[in-house]
């Protein structure tokens, strides 16, 4: 499998290879075909459910991203064979062989992936040890791991802090747990499922997140031979069995980036449609989409994007499934830097994720953030602590700049500002967007992107 960019307009860099600084030369619009795959935030987490099977698992359409060569190389250090399939982009999982594995080892694999939390329910299962390095991730807020440890505590793990690290034990093995999440966690939520699938008893989950790529780790699951059941108000039933198989499954589609390249249309007045794109759980997107002067259309193998005419200020707010991604701002900012007034985001899931906008400055936006949030009559949730707003005032004619890559989604919302700004832009540390965007420049290159890709 290969992971990193690969690809590229002038240059054509060795796949496998980590291209850090690209030089774009901006102003054209985007205009093609581009086709998006598994999900990240699905084939990582299922994956990581193959150590649950008894058998090897097969997991279809699983991104070229170097997230998933994270997980994969952990799973290899936990003993986990992992071969390519015969279907390209399919993996085959067997973990028949897993073994502990030591944390330096662990975490000289883990690179900045949070994954290897998620290992601690299925290697408790397993191997009755778990250990977890320094996590990493994409510095957008402090990212605490609270919800994870309680979680399993419950589950009756003990948990040991190390200088290097945790250590998780389950000298009398787990047990279902009542469980009640202060917040819709993503992470916690598969945490819990994939601890509690194996757990003796019945575990309930309240305070679920419910979002599409959990459903569909709850699939996997269910292939498996689980049994779980969901219920209005974000509560999940799960009954522990002893045995799991494993699984045969086509990833979800990557939802996060199809609204990268519809937002990317929009910014750069571009035409993309996006092949394997779904409506069902792109919705709150769509709605979104429209009211900022997008044009949509669903076809049945994908969505095309453009826009409708001159695009049109929007206050959204960041919110757990179903709201609006807190991973969809930073390409809609881009295109709101165009739109025709003030727009307002404010974000509620992270409480550091508008470092990004900075950036979009340098390059002529008018953007200014509110780290203490703004108050707003049609909230539907109530306000978090964390919270902060982003207000965009345009059009503003965007210039190149020299930009610096900080996350995975605020840096391709840098690659979409140099692209539609005139002139040209260095954007360095383009690597980290390897993570989660395959093929990257590739595609860049086949919507029509004027680049060189420069070391
Ligand atoms: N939180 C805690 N304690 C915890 C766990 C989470 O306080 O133990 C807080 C976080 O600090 C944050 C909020 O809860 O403020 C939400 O975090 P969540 O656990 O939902 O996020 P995550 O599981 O770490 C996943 C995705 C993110 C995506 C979020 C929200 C993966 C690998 N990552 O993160 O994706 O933004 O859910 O949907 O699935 C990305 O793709 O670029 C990305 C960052």
């Amino acid at each position: 499998m290969t992971t990193l960019l690969s690809g590229g307009a002038a240059s054509a860099p060795t796949p496998g290879g980590s291209s850090e600084t690209i030089l774009v030369r901006g102003g054209r619009p985007l205009i093609g075909n581009v086709t998006v795959t598994g999900a990240k935030n699905l084939a990582t987490k299922a994956m990581v459910a193959s150590l649950l099977g008894d058998t090897p698992s097969t997991l279809r359409d699983v991104p070229e991203i170097s997230d998933a060569q994270v997980v994969r190389s952990l799973l290899e250090v936990h003993g986990v064979r992992v071969t390519d399939g015969a279907e390209p982009g399919s993996l085959i999982l067997d973990p028949s062989a897993a073994v502990s594995a030591h944390m330096e080892e662990i975490d000289a694999h883990a690179g900045a992936s949070r994954i290897p939390i998620l290992f601690c329910g299925p290697l408790l299962h397993l191997l009755g040890e778990a250990f977890i390095p320094d996590l990493g991730g994409c510095r957008i807020g402090d990212r605490p791991i609270n919800f994870h440890l309680d979680a399993l505590r419950e589950f009756g793990a003990v948990v040991e802090k190390l200088p290097s690290g945790i250590r998780l034990s389950a000298p009398e093995g787990l047990h279902g747990a009542n469980i009640e999440l202060p917040y819709p966690s993503v992470g916690a939520t598969e945490q819990v499922l994939l601890t509690a699938v194996r757990a003796r008893g019945v575990t309930e989950l309240r305070g679920a997140a419910i979002e599409p790529e959990i459903m569909d780790l709850i699939a996997v699951l269910q292939k498996m031979g689980a049994i779980i059941s969901y219920e209005p108000n974000r509560v999940i039933f799960i009954e522990g069995v002893d045995t799991l198989q494993g699984y045969d499954h086509r990833c979800i589609f990557d939802r996060n980036e199809a609204a990268s390249w519809a937002c990317a249309a929009l910014a750069t007045d571009g035409d993309i449609f996006v092949k394997g794109a779904k409506q069902q759980e792109m919705l709150t997107f769509l709605n979104v989409y429209r009211k900022v002067g997008g044009w949509f259309d669903v076809r049945e193998d994908g969505i095309r994007f453009r826009r409708g005419g001159d695009l049109k200020p929007v206050t959204v707010e960041t919110d757990v499934h179903p709201g609006f991604m807190t991973d969809w701002q930073q390409p809609l900012i881009v295109a709101l830097t165009q739109a025709h007034g003030r727009s307002v985001v404010h974000e509620t899931v992270y409480e550091n994720r508008f470092g990004f906008t900075d950036a979009l400055n340098k390059m002529g936006a008018d953007i200014v953030v509110h780290h203490e949030g703004l108050e707003a009559e049609y909230r539907r949730v109530p306000r978090r602590e964390l919270e902060q707003a982003a207000v965009i005032s345009g059009p503003t004619a965007l210039h190149g700049a020299d930009v610096v890559v900080p996350d995975l989604r605020g840096g391709y919302s840098h690659l979409i500002a140099a692209l539609t700004a005139d002139g040209e832009s260095t954007v360095r540390n383009v690597g980290i967007l390897s993570r989660g965007y395959e093929r990257l420049f590739t595609k860049l290159a086949d919507l029509g992107a004027d680049f060189d890709i420069l070391d």
